[in-house]
């Protein structure tokens, strides 16, 4: 789960190990990608390029409220127009949630960074992917062509930690 019954992502799914880890992944970004109500709340937060997909928008259009924010519609613009109606033709690119953002970009990850707080109960919460719980996110992260990395502790007293899963890119042999 990645937010609670109110759809809310709460206190209790916070730490700071995983907030440490999350916000420096940023600051190497070029370019961040979220639903309209995910965001990451970050000291240079403001700094950073982003695409919010909404509805509300028929292609794309500059945020009124954040210049450096682009709305995106994929069913009016493909993700390649809207990452240069954001001005970044290239370097890396964070999606961050939520999941049905998340799901929509599963087959063009190359790595996925999974970070998980077992000790934490969000009965009635927000799947992090469409599909969960029914499958883990793992069966799916697995179903889409990605493999699991060594776990990595962000916070050992919460038993909590990210493991990255990637793309084997090794498989392919072009024909
Ligand atoms: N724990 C975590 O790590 C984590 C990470 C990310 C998010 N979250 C939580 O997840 C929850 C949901 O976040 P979210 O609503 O931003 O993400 P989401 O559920 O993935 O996306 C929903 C939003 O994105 C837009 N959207 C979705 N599908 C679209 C489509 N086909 N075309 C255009 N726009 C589309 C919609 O905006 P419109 O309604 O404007 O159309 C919708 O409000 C929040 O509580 C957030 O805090 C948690």
């Amino acid at each position: 789960m990645l937010a609670n019954a109110n759809r809310v992502m709460p206190d209790t799914l916070k730490f700071e190990g995983d907030k440490n880890f999350f916000s420096s992944a940023l600051d190497h970004a070029d370019l961040i990608v979220h639903g309209r109500n995910s965001g990451e709340g970050q000291t240079n937060s403001a700094k950073r390029k982003r695409v919010i997909l909404t509805r509300g928008v028929s292609s794309l259009a500059r945020d009124p409220s954040n210049p450096r924010a682009v709305l995106w519609n994929p069913q009016g613009a493909s993700f390649e127009d809207a990452c240069g109606f954001a001005g970044v033709l290239r370097g890396t690119i964070a999606i961050i949630g939520g999941p049905i953002v998340f799901g929509m970009f599963m087959d063009r990850y190359d790595t996925f960074f999974l970070s998980q707080a077992p000790r934490v109960r969000l009965p009635g919460g927000q799947g992090c992917f469409p599909g969960v719980p029914e499958r883990t996110p793992q069966q799916i992260l697995a179903s889409h062509g990605l493999n699991a990395g060594e776990p990595v502790t962000l916070d050992a007293a919460d038993e909590v930690s990210v493991t990255p899963w990637r793309r084997d890119t090794t498989a392919y042999t072009s024909p």
